[in-house]
């Protein structure tokens, strides 16, 4: 099965061509980073106008860098939320124009089970059931993943705990522009942290202590806000690593002591690490070493797959084409589309997903 992938969420527009949901025959991402850069952040009107110019060579590119054409694809796959609405439709609106005009079967990715299928190239042998945390600059996420057919082709999620406030990566981007360090903010800190000492500051790790899997990151990022109020000098180069260091160990053992409880609470076999965020080395580093020593397999995704990109929009719509779950067309971007309710829905509290 050759599918077609587009993804539009947020400030990538990015196409690619999957052979049976692993094999990578193209993927193509135009980031706008650049563009961006300048604000601090993505600004989703310039975001969407980027969109409209690149969709159609970016899709042409992945065409051509695959050899194929549009009628060698059995289907198309798409994100649809969640993400930025004028984004979204951009890529979505591409997909149903190219389903209308061939006939073929349409699928409508939720952006998160993306990221959860990027690791599926490099491990479609991958053990279920997985803890699969996904964590990048828009969602901090952890997900119970079962397989009814044992591998990828039927992925089945339990949201068992998110962020409450900021997730990882809006922490790393909003750390990096108070110190004026530039967007976005994880690749940046993630160099300058590896020559600091990440025991220098001792920040506090917050503590949940309703015994759910929760996240927090604000607590640190107003930490180093307070600090750099107090002491401009800390926006200095000599001290800027010490404090970098520490702050990316802090966010590091908050992802590993919520994952290590929900481990020893629901026993899986093997661990996913997915999103922007997973390219972070220390990260890598940590959950590598504790993953080995429970005892568990470790799945993260190259580089190239960690942040935004269509090959793992490819790989989760293989999944529905295969199943036969095709979207309608009429099926329309959500903003806010979940991939899972949280466990304990219907208590009064901040999510995300
Ligand atoms: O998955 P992604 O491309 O977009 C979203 O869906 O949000 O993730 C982007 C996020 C940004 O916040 C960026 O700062 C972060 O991933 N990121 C990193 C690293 N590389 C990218 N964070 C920490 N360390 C990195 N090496
Ligand atoms: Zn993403």
């Amino acid at each position: 099965m050759l599918v077609l992938g587009i993804e539009t969420s947020c400030d990538e527009t990015a196409a690619a061509i999957v052979r049976n949901g692993y094999e990578i025959l193209s993927n193509v991402i135009y980031s706008q980073v650049k563009i961006h850069t300048p604000y601090g952040g993505v600004v989703p009107e310039i975001a969407s106008r980027e969109h409209l110019l690149k969709i159609r060579p970016i899709v042409d590119q992945a065409f051509h860098d695959a050899g194929k054409t549009l009628n060698d694809v059995d289907g198309i796959a798409a994100t649809s939320g969640p993400g930025l609405i004028g984004s979204l439709l951009v890529g979505l609106t591409y997909a149903k124009a190219l389903v209308l005009s061939t006939g073929k079967p349409l699928a409508a990715v939720n952006h998160i089970e993306g990221h959860i299928y990027s690791v599926s190239f490099e491990h479609p042998g991958a053990e279920f059931p997985a803890l699969a945390l996904v964590v990048s600059g828009g969602h901090t996420n952890l997900f119970w993943v079962e397989s009814e057919s044992g591998d990828f082709r039927h992925l089945k999620y339990k949201l068992v705990g998110r962020t409450r406030d900021d997730a990882a990566g809006e922490a790393y981007d909003k750390v990096a522009k108070l110190l004026g360090l530039g967007y976005p903010g994880g690749p940046i800190i993630d160099r300058i942290a590896k020559t600091g000492r990440r025991d220098a500051i001792r920040f506090a790790i917050p503590k949940i202590t309703d015994g759910s899997l929760d996240f927090s990151f604000s607590g640190i990022k107003t930490a180093i806000l307070k600090m750099v109020r107090e002491n401009e000098s800390l926006k200095e180069d000599p001290l800027r690593p010490d404090l970098l260091a520490s702050f990316q160990e802090s966010v590091v053992n908050m992802l590993w002591t919520v994952t290590a409880k929900a481990i020893a609470q629901l026993h899986p076999q093997s661990i996913m690490l997915s999103g922007g965020v997973a390219a972070n080395s220390r990260l890598r580093e940590v959950f590598q070493e504790r993953t080995g020593e429970e005892g568990l397999k470790f799945y993260f995704p190259q580089p190239i797959l960690t942040t935004d990109n269509a090959a793992m929009i490819a790989a989760a719509g293989t999944a529905h084409l295969m199943r036969g779950e095709f979207a309608e067309i009429d099926v329309s971007p959500d903003p806010n589309l979940r991939l899972a309710v949280p466990e304990r829905a219907g208590q009064n509290r901040r999510w995300r997903l």
